[in-house]
C-alpha cells in the first residue's frame, strides 16, 4: 500500500496562549496562536506594535517556558534555549571589543567543535553575508547594515534549523533596508535556511515572505494567513505587489472583510509597464 506522510513541519506552534501579570491584574498576549513552518519556507510574523509578536519569538526562542499550549522542532518539544534556533535582533548585539570573526564566534561556543572547524566555519559564514575583508574589523567600522550581516552571519553559524528575526531592519534607513531585504533572500538561498521575519512592515512582509501571518491585537491572535505567490525577485511596484499592500494594510487596520477591487482591464499596451 501507498500511504503518504506529509514531512513534520519544522516549527509547529499548537493552542499558544500567554498570559503576563500586570498591576491590576493580568494581560493576555497571546490566544489560540497555531501555525506550521515547514521546511525551507519564509514566514512574515506581521503586526502593529504590542500585538505579541516578540512574545511569541521568546516562547519560540526558550527564553520564556511559561506558556499554554505547545512549541515543538522537528517534533520534539521546546524546552529552553538550543542551537537548532539562530536569533536576529533589531539592535546587531555585537560586543564592541570584538572583532567580526570573534563576534560571530560567540554563535557557536556551545558548539561541540575543534578550533580548525570553527575557524573553517566563520570563513564560511563571512563569504555568505557578504563580508569577506571585514573579518578583523569592529563593529564601530562597520555601517547599521554590514553589523546586521553579521548579526545573521552569528545566527547561522551554528547551522540552526531556522532563523528568527525580530524587526531585525528596523533601524535602518530606508534604502539599506530594501538593500538588506534582498539580501536576506540571497542567504536563505545560499544556505538554504527556513526563517520567520517578525515586521511591522506589509512592504517587508511581501518582499520576502512565502507566506505572511497577519496578527490582529488585544489578544495578540492571527488574523488571516495570506500567501504570496510572486516569483523572486519580487517588483516591490508592479500590480499584484501593490495589490497585496492594499489587503494587507486593509487587515492591519480595517474592520470587515477585504473587499478586492474590481479586475483591472487587460490588454491595455500601457499596462505592461507596471511591470
Ligand atoms: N514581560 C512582560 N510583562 C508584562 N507585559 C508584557 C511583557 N512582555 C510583553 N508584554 C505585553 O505583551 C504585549 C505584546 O508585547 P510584544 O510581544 O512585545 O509585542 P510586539 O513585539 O508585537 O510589539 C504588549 O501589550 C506588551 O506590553
Ligand atoms: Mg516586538
Amino acid at each position: 500500500m501507498n500511504s503518504f506522510t506529509p514531512p513534520l513541519p519544522i516549527v509547529s506552534f499548537s493552542g499558544i496562549g500567554k498570559r503576563f501579570a500586570v498591576a491590576g491584574g493580568e494581560l493576555e498576549a497571546i490566544r489560540a496562536f497555531d501555525l506550521d513552518i515547514a521546511d525551507g519556507e519564509s514566514i512574515a510574523l506581521l503586526g502593529s506594535s504590542g500585538c505579541g509578536k516578540s512574545t511569541l519569538l521568546r516562547l519560540l526562542i526558550g527564553l520564556d517556558t511559561e506558556f499554554d499550549g505547545e512549541i515543538r522542532i522537528d517534533g520534539k518539544a521546546v524546552r529552553g534555549i538550543g542551537s537548532e534556533r539562530g536569533i536576529v535582533f533589531q539592535e546587531h548585539r555585537l560586543f564592541p571589543w570584538l572583532t567580526v570573526e570573534q563576534n560571530i564566534d560567540l554563535g557557536q561556543v556551545n558548539e561541540k567543535l575543534t578550533s580548525a572547524e570553527r575557524t573553517r566555519r566563520i570563513e564560511q559564514l563571512i563569504q555568505l553575508v557578504g563580508l569577506d575583508g571585514f573579518q578583523h574589523a569592529y563593529p564601530h567600522q562597520l555601517s547599521g547594515g554590514m553589523a546586521q550581516r553579521v548579526a545573521i552571519a552569528r545566527g547561522l553559524v551554528a547551522s540552526p534549523r531556522i532563523l528568527l528575526l525580530d524587526e531585525p531592519f528596523g533601524a535602518l534607513d530606508a534604502l539599506t533596508r530594501q538593500q538588506m531585504q534582498e539580501e536576506l533572500l540571497a542567504i536563505r538561498a545560499r544556505a538554504g535556511i527556513t526563517s520567520l521575519l517578525v515586521t511591522h512592515d506589509v512592504e517587508e512582509a511581501i518582499f520576502v515572505a512565502d507566506r505572511v501571518v497577519v496578527m490582529a491585537p488585544r489578544p495578540g491572535r492571527i488574523k488571516r494567513i495570506v500567501s504570496i505567490d510572486l516569483p523572486h525577485p519580487r517588483n516591490r511596484n508592479g500590480y499584484e505587489f501593490n495589490r497585496l499592500r492594499e489587503e494587507l494594510l486593509f487587515e492591519l487596520t480595517g474592520d470587515g472583510d477585504y473587499q478586492a477591487p474590481p479586475p483591472r482591464i487587460e490588454n491595455l499596451p500601457l499596462d505592461r509597464l507596471a511591470y
